[in-house]
């Protein structure tokens, strides 16, 4: 006999009940507190949400109070969970939120979907968990187990994918608990229906169910098409100090880390020679370069493959220093500066230094 809705729903939400996560912002699911989860889980495993989840509402405990916070603020809240322009679009939609919706979240779907920074998912997991409307949160994990109950064979990543699992489970969402029942899929995701062959099914409410936990078929599901590789960019970093100070740049607005502090640095990897001529285009004279190790950081569409010097100078700030670079304590670099780990490598680097004041003065560099 084939199983009911009923039943599916009924399956997954006694399962949620016993097995579910406990997680913080399940305690007290206030619209302002699902929000911010929400755009934190955006790009982030739950694990690494919690303690920044817990700073960023103490520094910022409601809708007024992230409006009324200068942007360098949020964006330093931030720093550690990466894509920061998520951090941005908090920022911008709280002062939306209080000017023109009375300081508070639309309770609709699709009012929500009208916010910066909230789309489709999270407008969905905003209704559900904070206003009870009855709307699948279509992340990964439903994505997956959705594919896998219907041993679904388009690719995954099409947009079709996605309206195809969002009528699958609004056919039987639970009209009392739907966030529940959001929250249920994103755990049984995490924890039962894993990616490629870990799947669990013997845990699963739903294997009777799914077509491919009768055949154990769920490394074939979801199905993608090949992903294109990533850019390889050189670069080349410096960390240009003098003593206890070093020079830092804040990115232009657009393009990725925008708006946030970085050591300088310059496309390609520059020669000794080069970095030497690239400096002086800064304004700077330096005394001595010294290689440091070479990093590398991994961005969605893009992969920078750097190369570092340490730079000494006796001027951090000569006269003829080009505009936008500051000059900053090395040890106030973690509380004052959103310095992303992008640098985590030079940062730690300069930081792990032990005696900031020495400078070995040879006279400038000739080239
Ligand atoms: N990922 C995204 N939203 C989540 C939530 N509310 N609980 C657990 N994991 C999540």
């Amino acid at each position: 006999m084939p199983i009911s809705h009923e039943d599916l729903a009924g399956a997954l939400l006694a399962w949620y009940d016993k097995e579910g996560r406990s997680l913080p912002w399940r305690e007290d699911p206030s619209p302002y507190h699902v929000w911010i989860s929400e755009i934190m889980l955006q790009q982030t495993r739950a694990a690494a949400v919690t303690g920044y989840y817990a700073r960023f509402l103490s520094a910022f405990p409601d809708i007024p109070a992230l409006a009324a916070a200068p942007e360098d603020q949020v964006i330093k809240a931030w720093e550690g969970l990466g894509y920061y322009s998520r951090a941005r679009n908090l920022h911008k939609a709280a002062r939306l939120l209080v000017s023109d919706y009375g300081g508070a979240l639309p309770e609709d779907y699709e009012d929500l979907k009208r916010i910066p920074g909230i789309g489709d998912y999270t407008a969905a997991a905003i209704a559900s968990i904070a206003f009870r409307r009855p709307v699948p949160a279509v992340d990964g994990n439903l994505l997956r187990v959705f594919a896998r109950m219907e041993a679904y064979g388009e690719d995954i990543l099409k947009p079709a994918a996605r309206k195809a699992a969002f009528s699958f489970y609004a056919a039987f969402m639970d009209r009392e608990r739907p966030g529940d029942f959001n929250q249920a899929l994103m755990d049984l995701g995490s924890l039962v229906c894993l990616p490629g062959g870990g799947a669990r099914c013997p845990a699963c409410p739903w294997r009777k169910a799914c077509r491919c936990g009768r055949d154990l078929s769920f490394s074939s599901y979801p199905r993608r098409s090949a992903r294109k590789p990533r850019r390889i960019c050189p670069r080349t970093i410096f960390v240009i100090r003098r003593g206890d100070r070093v020079l830092l740049r804040k990115r232009p607005s657009g393009g990725v880390l925008a708006g946030l502090y970085e050591f300088p640095g310059a496309e390609g990897h520059l020669s000794e020679e080069e970095a030497v001529l690239f400096l002086r285009g800064l304004g700077l004279s330096p005394l001595r370069l010294k290689r440091l190790p070479e990093g590398r950081h991994i961005f969605t569409h893009l992969e920078w493959d750097m190369r570092g010097y340490e730079v000494l100078t006796d001027d951090l700030a000569p006269a003829s220093l080009s505009g936008g670079l500051v000059d900053a304590d090395i040890r106030q670099l973690e509380e004052e500066y959103a310095v992303p780990s992008a640098f985590a490598l030079y940062r730690t680097w300069l930081e792990d230094r032990e005696d900031f004041s020495y400078l070995a003065c040879q006279g400038p560099l000739g080239v």
